[in-house]
């Protein structure tokens, strides 16, 4: 791990974009059926103050930089914006997490313009409940879109699956199972508490412990160690292609190694995504805020990096979680 060192000694190399908290979908874990107002255009960030920041950020140590959203694919001409990151000197490592709905159109283009990879989210294999789950979306599109990610060389695939009981608990050695004949990395992030409605509860989460467990009825899971993988922990099944991952964002202090910071498509740093602390950049930007003032606030959101996050003691106390206002901005608000 290389960047700037916070106070923990975690070098913070990893800058994640959320480019617009618009999605095409309204996932029941992220999104309220309706009446979320997304922001206006003036709101968030240009592509041009998002470019100055990138380049701020490099000049510190960030090398990767993810796109995310909301759905990122919803804003126009991303492909400029990718062209233009991978174009700062240090930014070795540009990637995407999207939906998938609107890759098919856009998998090449993206390419070109030196996107490296892409993570795509598919929380079921079952087009009806894939339905329900995203109140609207069509799997046969996510389908597509991998494939047309995989054909442009947007790889390894990452597909990212959030396992959650009575809903997709089900599928989850399926999930597993597509590893055996792909390259894909299949990716399983616990369930958190978040989002502006209440759907998260202690009964539908699933541990990562629990997950390993199911999957392992298939083959034993062998650890690979796969460098620069941040907070994912990777598995083969048997001599499987792909691998599988677990993010085990409340069991296991992944907090350790997080090497990331956040930026909100309004501009503001986001030092752990669970934290209150936002530091904002907008206003600096807008104001005629100098590059030094910029490195300024970057260096501060690095250094007010908190050392962990306190949600699993809530979940071993069985306790209900109290998340206060900005614990619980959806991830379309925050990028994941
Ligand atoms: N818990 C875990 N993962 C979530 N995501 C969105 N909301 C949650 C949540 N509450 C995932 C999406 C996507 C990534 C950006 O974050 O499914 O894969
Ligand atoms: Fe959209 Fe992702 Fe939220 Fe689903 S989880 S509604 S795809 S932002």
């Amino acid at each position: 791990m290389s960047g700037l060192k916070d106070d923990f000694q975690r070098g913070i190399d990893y800058l994640r974009l959320s480019i617009t908290d618009r999605c095409n979908l309204r996932c029941v874990y992220c999104m309220p059926p309706s009446g979320v107002v997304p922001s206006t255009h003036k709101e968030i960030l240009r592509y041009e103050e998002i470019i100055r920041i990138v380049g701020i950020g490099a000049g510190l140590g960030v090398k990767k930089v993810r796109l995310t959203g909301g759905e990122p694919l919803t804003r126009k001409n991303v492909s400029f914006l990718a062209s233009s990151l991978k174009k700062i000197r240090g930014i070795e490592d540009l990637s995407m997490t999207t939906n998938g709905t609107f890759l098919e159109r856009h998998a090449q283009e993206l390419a070109d313009a030196g996107l490296d990879r892409v993570n795509i989210s598919v929380d079921s294999f079952k087009p009806d409940r894939y339905r329900e789950i995203t109140r609207g979306g069509s799997l046969d599109s996510v389908m597509r879109g991998i494939a047309a990610a995989e054909k442009a060389g947007l790889t390894p695939i990452k597909i990212n699956v959030v396992p959650v009981r009575g809903v997709n608990d089900d599928e989850v050695s399926d999930f597993a199972r597509l590893t055996l004949s792909t390259e894909y990395h299949v990716r399983f992030i616990e369930f958190m508490p978040s989002g502006d409605n209440d759907y998260w509860s202690p009964e539908k989460y699933i541990s990562t412990e629990e997950l390993k467990g199911k999957i392992e009825t298939i083959a034993p899971l062998v650890p690979v160690r796969i460098r620069k993988n941040g907070p994912s922990r990777y598995f083969r099944l048997g001599d499987a292609r792909g691998v599988v991952g677990f993010i085990s964002a409340i069991t296991h202090h992944f907090c350790a190694d997080c090497n990331r910071l956040r930026l909100t498509s309004d501009g503001k740093l986001r030092p752990c995504l669970f934290s209150e602390t936002e530091i904002d950049l907008k206003t600096a930007l807008r104001n005629g805020g100098s590059d030094a003032e910029l490195e300024r606030l970057l260096r501060l959101a690095i250094k007010v990096k908190p050392e962990g996050h306190n949600i699993g003691d809530a979940l071993a106390r069985k306790g209900p979680l109290a998340l206060s206002g900005r614990q619980r901005r959806p991830m379309a608000k925050i990028g994941g």
